[in-house]
């Protein structure tokens, strides 16, 4: 991903989805430079965002009974096992590992959205 912006191609069509995706991209592009302490505090942030987008999701998956819910699932587990090795990293003074992790984040999340947000997104429209 060139530059961290949650654009158009990115769009699920459903709002709840598209808006915490916008609000995570932002924070992540926030934090490209910024200076500690801020950038652990925002760190900590971006884990709480997280948590509650992940947890909106895998209930939306529970509510339709969505039939690939596991592996989405895990693939939400792993996204929260890499911010909080990135907040593990910062307390332990390992910032520089700990923002390529970081730096990381929007490539993974571009793919996550592309591919299993998506099939998400399009179960969830042929219910409605
Ligand atoms: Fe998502
Ligand atoms: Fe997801």
């Amino acid at each position: 991903m060139d530059s961290i912006v949650f654009g158009p191609d990115l769009a699920l069509g459903i709002p709840v989805l598209d808006q915490s995706h916008r609000i995570v991209f932002d924070m992540l592009e926030a934090m490209e430079n910024l200076p500690r302490p801020a950038f652990d505090k925002a760190c900590r942030e971006l884990a709480t965002e997280f948590m509650e987008h992940l947890r909106e999701e895998n209930s939306l998956m529970e509510r339709i009974d969505y039939p690939a819910a596991q592996v989405h699932r895990a693939a939400h587990g792993n996204l929260l096992e890499r911010i909080s090795r990135a907040l593990r990293l910062l307390r332990d003074g390992e910032e520089a590992t700990a923002r390529d992790i970081v730096r990381s984040l929007p490539d993974w999340l571009e793919a996550h959205i592309n591919t299993m947000d998506l099939a998400l997104a399009i179960a969830v429209s042929r219910l409605t």
